[in-house]
């Protein structure tokens, strides 16, 4: 595929085929996206690779965690802070929360769909394997992010291009004591994101949704041109 189609095409897939995906296509997308580049190449970077009994173990792990009302611990704070009210970007959050409710069917006072939808996020959207990215503690949190969402976004590009699809997701990683557990991550190790990945479901709803951008000369500042 066209890498501009790639980019196109690649979009958050939270419903998958009930498809393994087999190890030689999760190795070959991590082989290339291993390509990333990184601060200094640093490659700052660790991939749990998980599928089958262990996932679902992350997956009971997390939904009983939600169910039971447990506070994620202090060490995902970060990644809980929400947008500002009045803000683009709390405005862009909500929008995309609409559009995905509306074309689940999920209305407002719908407890039990909002719930449902919750820990189909906390069980990785039911995808066949799920890649917990992990990066060293001794590295500034800033640069660990931005080297990762390189190797992140290199993940779901070559992914599309194999036919798969991808929901990066930071959900996936709330309950980081449990991943830790099951995953036997080091406690050296930060978890930075987790990625569900596997074959579309092209029938299910969510994963009609497009999500807008915004309008390029908003973001565009032209210099000497
Ligand atoms: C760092 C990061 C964390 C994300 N976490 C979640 C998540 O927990 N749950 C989810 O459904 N989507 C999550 N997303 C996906 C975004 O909602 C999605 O990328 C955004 O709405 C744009 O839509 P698109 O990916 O379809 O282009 C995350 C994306 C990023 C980059």
């Amino acid at each position: 595929m066209e890498l501009q189609d790639t980019i196109k095409e690649r979009k958050s897939i939270r419903g998958f085929l009930e498809k393994p995906v087999p190890k030689d296509v999760l190795n070959q997308i991590l082989a290339i996206s291993v390509r990333a580049p990184s601060t200094k190449n640093a490659q700052p970077w660790h991939f749990y690779v998980v599928t089958g009994e262990t996932l679902e173990q992350l997956k009971r792990a997390n939904v009983e965690r939600f169910r039971s009302s447990e506070d994620p611990p202090e060490e995902m704070a970060h990644t809980l802070i929400e947008p500002e009210k009045g803000t683009v970007y709390r405005d862009r959050q909500v929008d995309i929360g609409k559009r995905l409710f509306k074309i689940m069917d999920i209305g407002r006072e719908d407890k039990a769909k909002r719930i449902e939808w919750i820990e189909r996020g906390f069980r990785y959207f039911d995808a066949p394997a799920a890649i917990i990215l992990v990066g060293d503690k001794s590295r500034p949190i800033e640069g660990a992010y931005l080297d990762a969402g390189l190797v992140i976004q290199t993940i779901c590009l070559a992914a599309v291009d194999l036919g798969l699809g991808t929901c990066i997701q930071n959900q996936g990683i709330t309950y980081a004591d449990a991943i830790r557990d099951i995953l036997q991550i080091p406690d050296d190790k930060r978890l930075l994101v987790a990625i569900a990945l596997g074959y579309p479901d092209d029938d299910f709803p969510a994963n009609k949704v497009i999500s807008p951008r915004e309008d390029l000369e908003n973001v565009i500042t032209w210099c000497g041109l």
